[in-house]
């Protein structure tokens, strides 16, 4: 399929055959301490998308650049929806359900990321893809990494959550802690693919990764009867999940299949908030992150100015909650039967936060969806002291009807 890349900042757009990154009149050209430039969109044909309208079911693959070869090799998309009844109506809402990205093969939304990197990976010849992750994108290319038969080299913050690596380890993945943020790790791979060679998968600088995570919500427009929900909220820190779940509602626009882009929230951690502060007052400035919501800690956001043109232009919003709420949140899920990552519970605390506005806006029926990005086993340690587990009771019928008496 034919496309093209265009700069988020300056328009600039171009066709290339080689592996792009990013745009070569801006890269770089941000100010100090604000969040960089040069990223680019992907671009597909017009005609080609309007050609769509005559298949009666589109699927993922329609709307990738690059082909996946065998996809049942690494089985991306097809994640249920759970519409959680009890929640609901705690809420007073009707409309509300998960999209459980938790069931993705590596347990997270970054697989859909990483099947169009093998794609571009296969498709360019390259075995090898270098990346920066807080852990899942590590996990999930780590994953994909051992269904092809890829060399994986991971850069990942030495706290990140100990599941994640270990993952990635057990996958088989080159792992490299780093004495540092994120961020550090983020410009240590760069420094990896330039002196060593392979492809870069980093969130928002390989744009295909936004590409990729757009599945989403062509998965979301088929599983609704070729509808789109009314709204979506979107656990945010780089803002290059939520760039992606923008651009697959843009392609099915441009494909004449919607007729609106729905209305995205993004959801933010009050300690990790640099887009949601970028939507509100137009300044670009870093932060310091530091949300116990691992995934979602991000000083610098990659896709941070892509995903405040999406908002802007498509009438999208931001809400930023405490770490309370994310944590309460989590356990309203998983109370519900719904085990999600803090990042992940992020969004439902979103949603909660903007109930009152929801309903003014969409009404109490509306259809909503919140994007469940990880699993909650990623980061069981967050669970320390906020559970108690039982005592053991001795093996006797005595011991039991003791312990329930
Ligand atoms: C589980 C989970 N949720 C949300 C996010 C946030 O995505 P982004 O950084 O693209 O905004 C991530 C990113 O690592 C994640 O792993």
């Amino acid at each position: 399929m034919k496309f093209k890349y265009q700069c988020v900042d300056c328009g600039y757009t171009f066709e290339s055959d080689e592996i792009v990154y990013t745009c070569p009149k801006c890269e770089g050209t941000e100010k100090e301490g604000e969040f960089p430039k040069g990223y680019l969109r992907v671009l597909l044909d017009e005609e080609y998308l309007k050609g769509l309208q005559k298949k009666d079911h589109v699927s993922i693959y329609d709307f990738f650049p690059y082909t996946i070869p065998t996809p049942e090799v690494y089985p991306v998309g097809g994640t249920p929806i759970m519409k959680p009844e009890r929640l609901n109506k705690k809420l007073g809402l009707t409309g509300v359900f998960c999209k459980m990205d938790t069931f993705l093969p590596s347990g997270s939304f970054k697989d859909r990321a990483s099947q169009l990197i093998v794609g571009q990976a296969i498709a360019h010849g390259v075995n090898k893809i270098a990346l920066a992750s807080t852990g899942n994108a590590g996990a999930a290319m780590s994953c994909a990494g051992a269904a092809y038969g890829l060399d994986i080299i991971l850069f990942v913050p030495e706290t990140a959550p100990i599941n994640k690596l270990m993952q990635s380890v057990l996958y088989g993945a080159t792992v490299v802690p780093v004495k540092g943020t994120y961020d550090d790790a983020f410009l240590l791979s760069i420094e990896y693919t330039k002196h060593f060679g392979g492809i870069n998968r980093n969130t928002a600088y390989n744009p295909m990764t936004i590409e990729g995570k757009k599945s989403v919500s062509i998965e979301l427009f088929e599983q609704l009867g070729r509808k789109t929900p009314d709204v979506v909220y979107v656990p945010t820190g780089d803002g290059c999940i939520i760039s992606g779940v923008y651009k697959g509602f843009f392609d099915l626009w441009k494909a004449g299949l919607i007729s609106r882009v729905p209305c995205i929230v993004c959801c933010q951690s009050e300690k990790s908030n640099a887009i949601s502060q970028a939507f509100k007052t137009g300044e670009y400035k870093n932060i310091e992150a530091s949300t116990r919501a691992d995934s979602i800690s991000v000083d610098q956001p990659a896709s941070g100015r892509m995903a405040v043109s999406f908002l802007k232009e498509f009438g999208g919003y931001a809400i930023e909650v405490s770490e309370k709420e994310i944590l309460d949140a989590q356990m309203d899920l998983v109370r519900t039967g719904v085990f999600a990552e803090p990042a992940s519970s992020a969004a439902w605390a979103g949603l909660v936060k903007d109930r009152d506005n929801l309903v003014k806006s969409f009404g109490a029926d509306a259809s909503v969806c919140v994007l469940l990005t990880g699993t909650g086993f990623k980061d069981m340690a967050v669970f320390d002291g906020r559970v108690n587990m039982p005592a053991s009771i001795e093996n006797s019928k005595e011991a039991v009807i003791k312990r329930f008496s």
